[in-house]
């Protein structure tokens, strides 16, 4: 069975590390990573191949940066002739960055299944690029694989067979549980002289937070008084670092320190060891649900409320005020003993993915010159 895997962006490595070390153990798949560029740097990419021992791409299609219709759409151009020429069984999307949905639709205009991990998830709120990116991919997928029963819940209520929906546990827990060895060795709080527990990690990437200076300069007061009580480290995305630079927002404030983006080993051990954090990412809510780290969002709402349900995460929105209360309020807190983590969230998602995909009973078949017809 050929299985095409497709990454782009940071987000979506640690999703496919586990997946491709599950297909590399049987000789009956011949798993082909494709790697879209759509993040490049070594900090954003390659860096994450390194740390998750990902091999390297066997295609990179280069496409870098752009607005969402010339990424999207430089993406399918150049896939298209590699899924072609490959012509695999089934094409495996993660999570829900432009990447995902430009990979999926490639795929299923050439007639070839599409398998969706982590699909399911909604935030409800189509002002942000990866909730289209979300309904468009599930809505083309033939396998959609699901990391918590809101995300079953979901498809189901936008009318998604439920044949095709297949509740396994979560990509990017495997990917935790897997690298844990590497990630209690990294020398990361001894190089930044953070004591264990006596620390926050800040990251903010959304547009919605960082392209819009009046809400970024709230966010920065408020992580500007929490650092005065707690110091916080900030590990800052490109898209950010753009926004501080336009802004003259790059010098911090007593206890907010700027840092470069750290690869995963480290900065996994960063949260591992954090009193709080505090975060708009999507993944960094079930990173720190699955190590019992409190987290805030600062975000209004969640796709991933399983992590507020059954994890550490509070959804605290953008108003300094409420993130200042909630941010003291666990402070306040003892640190809770670890609790139990949400359903089949034990590092084995990966597992059950690989035996769905081989036991598909559609996925035979379906390529090869029939593609070629559905191309042209
Ligand atoms: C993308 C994803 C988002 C994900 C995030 C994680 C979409 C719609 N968004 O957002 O869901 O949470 O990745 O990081 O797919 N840049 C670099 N180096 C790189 C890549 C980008 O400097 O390797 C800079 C470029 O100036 C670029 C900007 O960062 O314009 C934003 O990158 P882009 O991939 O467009 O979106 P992200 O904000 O990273």
């Amino acid at each position: 069975m050929r299985i095409a895997n497709i990454v782009g962006a940071r987000p979506n490595f640690m999703k496919m590390a586990p997946l491709l070390r599950e297909m590399r153990r049987y000789p009956d798949i011949q798993a082909t990573l494709i790697h879209t560029g759509q993040h490049y740097d070594d900090a954003m990419a390659g860096q994450f191949f390194q740390d998750l021992e990902i091999p390297p791409p066997d295609v990179s299609l280069q496409v870098g940066s752009g607005t969402h219709a010339f990424q999207t759409a430089e993406v399918m151009k150049r896939l298209e002739p590699v899924l072609l020429e490959r012509r695999p069984h089934v094409v495996v999307v993660v999570g829900d960055v432009n990447s995902t949905l430009a990979g999926a639709i490639t795929a299923a205009k050439l007639g070839i299944p599409v398998a969706h991990v982590e699909a399911g998830l909604r935030s409800f709120d189509r002002s942000m690029p990866e909730e289209i990116n979300r309904l468009l991919t599930d809505a083309i997928s033939d396998h959609l694989f699901v990391t918590e029963e809101s995300g079953r819940a979901n498809l189901l209520r936008e009318g998604v067979d439920p044949r095709k929906i297949h509740m396994v546990g979560n990509v990017m827990i495997d990917s935790l549980d897997q690298s844990r060895r590497l990630w209690e060795r990294s020398d990361v709080l001894e190089r930044f002289a953070l004591t264990p527990g006596e620390y926050g990690v800040v990251t903010l990437h959304r547009p919605s937070n960082v392209d819009d200076s009046a809400t970024l300069r709230g966010l920065l007061k408020s992580l500007g008084e929490i650092g005065r009580r707690l110091p916080l480290v900030f590990p800052v995305h490109p898209r950010t670092r753009q926004r501080l630079e336009a802004a003259e927002e790059m010098s911090g404030a007593e206890g907010l320190r700027y840092v470069e983006p750290l690869g995963y080993l480290d900065f996994i051990s960063m949260v591992a060891g954090a009193r709080l954090v505090l975060t708009d990412s999507g993944g960094l809510q079930e990173e720190t649900t699955a190590l019992g780290v409190p987290c805030l969002t600062l975000r209004e709402q969640t796709e991933r409320p399983v992590t507020v349900a059954e994890g550490t995460n509070r959804i605290v929105g953008t108003s300094p005020d409420r993130i200042m209360s909630e941010a003291s309020r666990i402070l306040a807190e003892p640190r809770r003993p670890s609790t139990p983590r949400p359903a089949l969230w034990d590092g084995r998602a990966s597992e059950r993915i690989v035996a769905v995909l081989r036991n598909a009973e559609n996925i035979a078949g379906n390529t090869g010159s029939e593609n070629r017809e559905l191309a042209r």
